[in-house]
């Protein structure tokens, strides 16, 4: 297991891996304000829906630490700027949102503290939501081990691991408890065009535990499935709707239709704080468009000509119905998920893992 960890609150500021220099240098990157906060998680240094509602929770303490207000209310305007700077840094993966709110509500319980009590209250909220995915990370691990056999060779995209959650990871999760109960998977990382999380982070992530992975371009999944050399795909996501429809790295959707044409399991894993199910379908979560030069140039270098019309959508939308299960920290549900999702709301997590 690497060290550091992807993000950890320290003498009152956030220290983070940096994982845009990521395979080359492990470097850490250091948030005093919510400003560098905001820069952090939009240039991707940390990225990964768990981590950026953990990275925003701890932002919003940064942008709150000097705040002399006298009143409440002179309090809550300016939380209500710094959640504002915070949501408008990425727009999809719901985590994010979910962090702010959780925070706001510890806010408003302590309405009649003091200015001090309230920080306080809220920096034990946003270590609460650290700690909590991380265990929420294990038991997706532990509940995934019936979806995994003896053996099984996964195919993954972007990343979901260490580097994206504040524990184990969600997808990889999963296989770093196969791996350790002994079960011999093998993995298949997407590259994952075009910033390159597969390439540059789910393999040092797997290569750092021993678990056997090879890299692939995002284009020759078709090929391995069609030769028998794939047993499922397993993915993370950033936003999952009450029909099961899910949204995650952009290229999930084609290896959703790849695993439906080769008549194999399309898994998806995550919290239950990715699922959004305010949102009915798919077609209501908001896709963050990045910039045109993500794509027109390669490590810095352009490859395409200048001028060229370009589109980046950072995640796609893979339907509901492609989704063979979605597994979360309180079980593994299946189509239809308009009733299972719901009916796993109300599910306590505590009682063993839900089938529904
Ligand atoms: O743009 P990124 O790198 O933040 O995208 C990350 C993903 O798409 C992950 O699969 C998703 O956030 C799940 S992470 C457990």
């Amino acid at each position: 297991m690497f060290k550091p960890p992807t993000i950890a609150w320290e003498d009152n500021r956030v220290v983070m891996i940096d994982q845009t220099r990521l395979p080359g240098e492990l470097i850490l990157h250091r948030c005093d304000t919510v400003e560098q906060m905001a820069e952090a998680i939009r240039s991707l240094r940390v990225r990964g829906a768990p981590a950026i509602g953990i990275a925003a929770a701890y932002g919003v303490i940064l942008g709150l630490q000097g705040c002399s207000a006298s009143t409440f209310e002179e309090f809550e305007e300016q939380m209500e700027r710094v959640m504002a700077l915070m949501r408008a840094t990425r727009p999809t993966a719901v985590n994010l949102s979910w962090a702010l709110e959780r925070l706001r509500s510890v806010a408003v319980e302590h309405k009649g503290a003091s200015v001090a009590e309230i920080k306080k209250a809220l920096l034990v909220e946003a270590q609460a939501i650290h700690q909590q995915d991380a265990r929420l990370c294990r038991q997706i691990g532990e509940n995934g081990q019936e979806l995994v056999h003896e053996g099984a060779r996964v195919l993954t995209h972007c990343n979901a691991g260490r580097l994206a959650t504040g524990g184990i990871g969600t997808a990889l999760g999963i296989l770093y408890v196969a791996h350790r109960q002994g079960k011999k998977i093998t993995v298949y990382a997407d590259e994952t065009r075009p910033l390159l999380q597969g390439a540059r982070l789910t393999t040092w992530e797997l290569m750092q535990e021993g678990i056997p992975v090879t890299l692939i371009c995002d284009s020759s999944a078709a090929r391995l499935m069609a030769r028998g050399q794939v047993d499922f795909a397993l993915v993370g996501a950033d936003r999952i709707a009450a029909n099961g429809d899910v949204a995650n790295k952009i290229g999930t959707y084609n290896l959703a239709v790849l695993c439906a044409k080769h008549n194999l399991p399309f898994y998806v894993a995550a919290p239950s704080s990715t699922l959004d199910l305010a949102l009915s379908d798919g077609d209501q979560i908001p896709i963050e468009e990045r910039a045109a030069e993500e794509v027109t140039e390669v490590c810095g270098r352009r490859s395409a000509p200048l001028g060229v019309a370009v589109s980046n959508p950072a995640f796609d939308v893979t339907p509901g119905g492609l989704v063979s299960a979605i597994i979360t920290e309180k079980g593994v549900f299946r189509s239809p998920y308009r009733r299972s999702l719901s009916r796993m709301k109300n599910h306590r997590g505590n009682q063993g893992p839900a089938r529904l």
